[in-house]
């Protein structure tokens, strides 16, 4: 049995985001309202046009811009990533909308303090950056999200939560995304929360969260 939990309170969290930082944001307005006992100590995107920069600006956290392609490869891309996250002393990783896969090595740096929202319920259309466009293509009648830990086989690790949406006929990309989102700005900062108390127990595949207190 692992029980993640962060060195101190509140926690502090290492943010990787390649887009629009909407469920950054999500965190930081969580942190805010006094629902999240943690403190975003860094944002690091490998997108210099990410909007999440901006967004953790406003907010006051520092951020960093590590490019993919100022590197020969993802081992030693990765590698800086993780410099700078062990230079915050982070106690956990979230990729928010991160769009590139982990290497081992990293996943080794930071184990079960890694965690990744993935827009579909997992184990349905893993591995992909269009799930909502898979699903859809698909057929199915519900989709939603899922907040996991990262292991080394991509959006494979423990499951913390996940929230459930209705596909609805009229369904684009769009408004199905929109959807899904609206669930992800929910269980994100939930399952952040409960690695904060201290109350995942991770037994095998399954996460179990233990009773308040
Ligand atoms: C979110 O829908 C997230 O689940 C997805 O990227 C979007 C980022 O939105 N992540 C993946 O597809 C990972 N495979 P955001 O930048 O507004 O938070």
């Amino acid at each position: 049995m692992i029980n993640p939990r962060p060195a101190r309170l509140p926690a502090r969290l290492g943010v990787l985001v390649s887009g629009q930082g909407t469920n950054l944001q999500a965190i930081l307005e969580a942190i805010k309202r006094g629902e999240l006992d943690a403190a975003v100590s860094v944002v690091i995107s490998n997108r210099a046009e990410a909007m999440a920069l901006q967004r953790a600006a406003a907010f006051g956290v520092p951020t960093a811009v590590v490019l993919h392609r100022d590197y020969p490869n993802r081992l030693s891309h990765q590698l800086a990533i993780a410099e700078i996250l062990q230079s915050y002393r982070v106690d956990l990783v979230v990729l928010a909308g991160f769009d590139r896969i982990l290497v081992p090595e990293f996943v080794r740096t930071f184990p079960y303090r890694i965690i990744n929202i993935h827009p579909s319920l997992l184990p349905a259309f893993a591995g992909t950056l269009h799930a909502q466009q898979e699903a859809l293509e698909y057929g199915v009648k519900v989709s939603g999200c899922t907040v996991h830990f990262v292991t080394e086989e991509v959006d494979a690790g423990p499951i913390i939560l996940q929230a459930a949406v209705p596909v609805l006929d009229d369904d684009t990309v769009e408004t199905l995304s929109a959807r899904i989102l609206e669930q992800e700005h929910k269980i994100l900062p939930q399952a952040i929360q409960l690695f904060a108390e201290g109350r995942l127990e991770v037994i095998g595949r399954r996460v179990r969260i233990k009773s308040q207190g």
